[in-house]
């Protein structure tokens, strides 16, 4: 049994096991901190060149985000302490910006969290450095089709398992591996809220959704095998077969018909390539 309770947007309710349903301010708010992670993605995509070093594409977002007047979630967030996640090739997500310097050929997520009035804007997209071959291209263009496909069974009425069933069936029909270990998660005045949304998963299970849920989906899809391991630094999750691994993730809020996506691309750089 899921409950449900009607969000006070005013004040910080913390993770208590309850999905939350927010209203106009939730959504009002989620629409700026959105819109600014999406800003901050697209600025990011001229950047994304052979010869980056990540730790400067983390300086880039955290100047932008701090001169929007808002503050990277992940500062200080667990005692990590970059304004994002730079994850490139067979690293799955959380990798640490550093001064690892892009080459032609690797593809990169960059995950960013602006915390903006009090709401969180939770957005990631792959950039493509340089020539990349075709095989991770398609590892690419699948798994951003595995997010849309997400989204599409997002709406009122469906379960939340539709949302991983739609992914999974999408991922493993090219006999990709779909990574379990990390899910999509409420979001809005708390980074991380309930429910998780697992990307694998029964359709017809679950919670169902109802207009007002605010959460993200972020499919993280492998070459190779789903497995992943964590590395010494507490944070880099890397695939155990050394594969290659994207991810994309959206925040959005179901509505009365649907869903909107709060994270959309204002100049329309929704997925590689983005020129
Ligand atoms: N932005 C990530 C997510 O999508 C969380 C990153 S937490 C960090 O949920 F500490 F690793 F940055
Ligand atoms: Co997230
Ligand atoms: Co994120």
């Amino acid at each position: 049994m899921t409950d449900y309770v009607i969000a006070d947007e005013t004040e910080i309710q913390p993770r208590d096991g309850t999905i939350k349903l927010h209203g106009a301010a939730g959504f009002a708010g989620m629409r700026k901190a959105g819109r600014l992670a999406a800003e901050i993605l697209d600025a990011l995509v001229p950047l994304a060149v052979p010869g980056a070093v990540t730790a400067d594409l983390d300086a880039v977002v955290r100047e932008m985000t701090l001169a929007a007047g808002a503050i990277p979630a992940t500062l200080g967030y667990r005692g990590y302490t970059h304004s994002c996640c730079i994850s490139i090739n067979h690293v799955v997500c959380h990798g640490i910006p550093s001064e690892r310097v892009l080459r032609d050929g690797d593809i990169v997520n960059i995950d960013v969290t602006p915390l903006l009035d009090g709401w969180h804007g939770d957005s990631s997209r792959m950039f493509l450095v340089g020539d990349v071959p075709l095989k991770a291209r398609r590892l690419v263009d699948v798994t951003y089709e595995c997010l849309m496909i997400g989204i599409a069974a997002a709406r009122p009425g469906a379960r939340l398992g539709d949302i991983g069933a739609a992914i999974q069936a999408h991922a493993e029909r090219q006999r990709y591996g779909v990574v379990r270990e990390f899910c999509g998660h409420g979001v809005g005045r708390l980074f991380h809220d309930s429910p998780e949304v697992v990307h694998a998963a029964i359709a017809g299970t679950g919670p169902e959704l109802k207009p007002g849920m605010i959460f993200t989906i972020e499919p993280m899809i492998n070459l190779g095998k789903p497995g992943v391991k964590i590395l010494e630094d507490g944070w880099t999750a890397v695939t155990r077969d050394r594969s290659l691994s994207a991810q994309f993730e959206h925040s959005i809020g179901i509505t009365e018909t649907g869903c909107e996506i709060f994270t959309e691309s204002p100049q329309g750089l929704h997925c590689p390539p983005y020129q």
